[in-house]
């Protein structure tokens, strides 16, 4: 989707996880990525991952909340966040990356949408905590009314929230409930998590991720 990728880029990798794609992103062609997360075992296994597969004199880490990135202007050629804008406000998020990416950079992101309208009640009480899910419509609204391009945009297939998320994360639920029984706290994680898939499960048709590529 990107027509004329900057060579060897300096890419920032916000909200980056554990480092999958911190990774993949390296492998693939990024100069230097400097990966952000304000939990530092987050960053302590980009540093492992990066370590082993090779990497890691191109990646530099950052232990700092996204709210209070002290980068300088157009510091970055493309400015990567997957699943993690939402912690600024999708928005907000794109206002914030327009600072920080320089001109004719890339931003890549994904964000929660709706697929169809009128989902029912217990889906709109699970993304109540998040106000800015909308269709792809609209964040393409609010994408270009930030001054970017759109290049691309896809929705996630359910395949991408079951394989390597909620199936194994339903196996890990498993484990955990002899372990965790009695403990109120840990069971409250377990019957939220299981809330969670089951929203998921039975009504996946009115939600889901979608990526979105532009150029600013
Ligand atoms: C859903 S995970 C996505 C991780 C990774 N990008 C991926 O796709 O696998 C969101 C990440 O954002 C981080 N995060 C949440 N709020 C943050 C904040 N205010 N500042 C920095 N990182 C934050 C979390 O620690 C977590 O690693």
């Amino acid at each position: 989707m990107i027509p004329s990728f900057p060579k060897g880029p300096r890419v920032l990798d916000v909200g980056c996880g554990p480092g999958k794609q911190t990774v993949e992103l390296l492998r693939s062609g990024a100069g230097i990525v400097v990966a952000l997360d304000f939990l530092p075992e987050m960053i302590e296994r980009v540093n492992a991952e990066a370590e082993s597969e090779g990497v890691s004199d191109r990646l530099e880490t950052v232990v700092q909340d996204m709210k209070e990135m002290t980068f300088p202007e157009s510091s970055f050629d493309v400015i990567w966040s997957e699943g993690a804008i939402y912690n600024l406000g999708f928005e907000a998020g794109l206002r914030k990356f327009k600072e920080l990416i320089r001109p004719g950079g890339y931003v890549v992101v994904s964000d929660a949408v709706w697929l169809k309208p009128h989902p029912p009640a217990e889906v709109v009480e699970f993304w109540r905590e998040y106000p800015e899910i909308d269709t792809v419509a609209a964040k393409l609204e609010t994408i270009k009314r930030n001054g970017y391009t759109v290049l691309g945009h896809f929705v996630f297939p359910a395949s991408a929230w079951t394989d390597q998320y909620y199936d194994p994360m339903e196996e890990r639920i498993a484990e955990k409930v002899k372990d965790w029984r009695g403990i109120p706290e840990a069971e409250a994680v377990l019957s939220e998590a299981r809330n969670e898939i089951s929203v998921f499960r039975h009504h996946s048709d009115y939600f889901s991720y979608a990526f979105f590529v532009m150029g600013s």
